[in-house]
């Protein structure tokens, strides 16, 4: 299985009834889902994220609203943009990530992989650039 960061998410519907998407773990996303949660409320302009996960696996997605997410491997950073409820990122471990809330009203939610887990996080940039010299992650799995 590969995937790339940028999902299209299935789509059932018509313009008449409106649309319905949806994802599977383990199949549309390489796995297993025990903790979903979602940000909301968040003025426009705001920062968040910020960290990056030892282990942590996610799916990102804006159901309404429009969020960019630059994800940064310690070499290079990439820009996503978040502006449609059929796109979803995945996140896997060993990204630092920021995000940015580009509208009013947006909202994000997260399928994550695992329970939360402060201990999970590296909120410390220098330290996060430590962990991908020492080769902590290889960005392959
Ligand atoms: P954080 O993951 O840092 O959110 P963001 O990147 O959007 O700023 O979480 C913000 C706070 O919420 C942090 O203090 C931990 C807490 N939190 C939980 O208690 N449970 C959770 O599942 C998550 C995601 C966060």
């Amino acid at each position: 299985m590969s995937f790339d960061h940028l999902i299209q998410l299935r789509i059932n519907g018509s313009e008449d009834a409106g649309y319905l998407s949806f994802f599977e773990a383990e199949k549309d996303i390489p796995f297993p889902i025990k903790r979903v949660y979602y940000t909301y409320n968040v003025p426009v302009g705001t920062k968040r994220g910020m960290h990056a996960h030892k282990t942590l696996q996610q799916l990102l997605w804006c159901p309404y609203g429009e969020i960019e997410v630059i994800l940064d491997d310690g070499k290079e950073k990439t820009s996503y943009l978040l502006d449609s409820p059929e796109k979803a990122l995945l996140v896997l471990k060993g990204y630092w990530r920021n995000l940015y809330w580009k509208k009013e009203g947006s909202v994000l939610c997260v399928a994550a992989s695992d329970y939360y887990d402060e201990d999970d996080y590296i909120r410390d940039y220098d330290e996060f650039i430590k962990y991908v010299k020492e080769g902590y992650w290889s960005y392959e799995d």
